[in-house]
């Protein structure tokens, strides 16, 4: 008796144990399918809609974007995530002119020196590794949402024996791990587009450069308004929301929107300038780059994301043809102090147009 007690004791456990969480699991694996395909089909859904992302969904789909695209971009383009610098406009040598573009910038900034410099979404550190060449003995810091582009840039360091003058980290621009007035240059190549609050972005440039130090933003804008102008119109808006949907982009803002944040900070010296004509070249260049097996293989393995990247280059295309996108480039120095920024006015650039 008290065998057969036991012997149902021990049926009832493993019955318990394997046999009714079965049931449980299944229930449970079929819902987690069932939420998997939930969220499938909304992605797809938000995607024909061209739906603007969360700033959470922004934030990790910015860090999987560059994730799963950045090894392809740098087997064709080496490693500079950006706009080339088309002076002449025929020119064809495009690494170089991705490498003329921090010059150039720099030079348009008046920078010839620089001690600690805060790269600000740095892909895989293009830009820290020509700085730190060009300044010796300058210190620099990249900050990228990427991990893959975070490894990369430390790993290119390293073998350029750069590793003791440049790192990279994951972090975001919006929350910087840097102490106040840490740099005196702060730069942000291409990367101000991403930023879903523009404001802090700016007050976050300013909070980490030192005072007299400079700021440099090299971004996507769109076209300034016009007097009476409130918003772009309906079509130009239809465009910009497909762009956002494939380069994981949130609402964008005008150069002159860049001008007036940089301005309430008690920026001096602040310059503006549209350089869409200097680059114009640069997406057909892209874009035939990709026309050959190497690049289509490597677009194919690398998944829906990165594919619906390479269309959206037809609309970048399109956008700087209608004169709705706009390569802004800006500059400022951040005030000596809250007394400067009260009392002195931004002095005046002749060569660009100043506010
Ligand atoms: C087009 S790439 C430009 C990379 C680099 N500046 C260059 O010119 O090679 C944009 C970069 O911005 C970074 N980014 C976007 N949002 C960011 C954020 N909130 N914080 C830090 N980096 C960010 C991305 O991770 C990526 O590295």
């Amino acid at each position: 008796m008290f065998k057969a007690t036991l012997t149902i004791a021990w049926i009832t456990c493993v019955t318990q144990a394997w046999i009714v969480p079965r049931p449980q699991n299944r229930h449970s694996t079929q819902l987690q399918v069932a939420a998997k395909i939930g969220r499938g089909v909304q992605r797809v859904k938000d995607s024909l809609t061209s739906a603007e992302r969360s700033r959470e969904d922004l934030k990790i789909g910015i860090a999987g974007f560059y994730d799963r695209s950045t090894k392809l971009w740098e087997e064709v383009w080496g490693d500079h995530l950006h706009h080339g610098y088309y002076v002449p406009a025929d020119r064809t040598d495009h690494k170089q002119a991705q490498i003329d573009m921090i010059d150039e910038v720099l030079k348009w900034a008046g920078v010839d020196q620089a001690t600690r410099v805060v790269d600000v979404g740095c892909g895989i550190g293009g830009s820290s590794r020509h700085i730190a060449r060009k300044f010796p003995g300058c210190q620099t810091e990249g900050i990228t949402l990427s991990p893959y582009q975070a490894g990369r840039g430390n790993e290119l360091a390293a073998e350029q024996g750069l590793a003791d003058q440049c790192r990279f980290q994951v972090a975001d621009a919006l929350d910087m791990p840097f102490a106040d007035d840490s740099f005196d240059l702060i730069w942000s190549l291409e990367s101000g587009e991403h930023m879903p609050d523009k404001k802090q972005f700016i007050n976050e440039l300013f909070r980490v450069c030192e005072p007299g130090g400079r700021i440099i933003v090299v971004t996507w804008c769109h076209r300034d308004l016009e007097p009476g102008e409130t918003s772009l119109t309906k079509s130009e808006e239809k465009l910009l929301r497909k762009i956002n949907r494939a380069y994981y982009l949130p609402q964008w803002c005008s150069v002159k929107d860049y001008v007036d944040l940089m301005e309430a900070q008690g920026a001096t010296d602040v310059k503006r300038d549209d350089w869409s004509y200097i680059i114009a070249p640069f997406w057909k260049a892209v874009i035939k780059s990709s026309l050959n097996l190497k690049s289509v293989i490597g677009l194919l393995r690398s998944g829906f994301s990165t594919q619906r990247g390479a269309y959206a280059m037809f609309l970048m295309l399109r956008g700087y043809k209608k004169g709705l996108i706009k390569f802004g480039c800006l500059t400022c120095t951040k005030p000596l102090s809250k007394k400067t920024e009260k009392t002195e006015s931004p002095s005046v650039d002749k060569d660009s147009e100043v506010l």
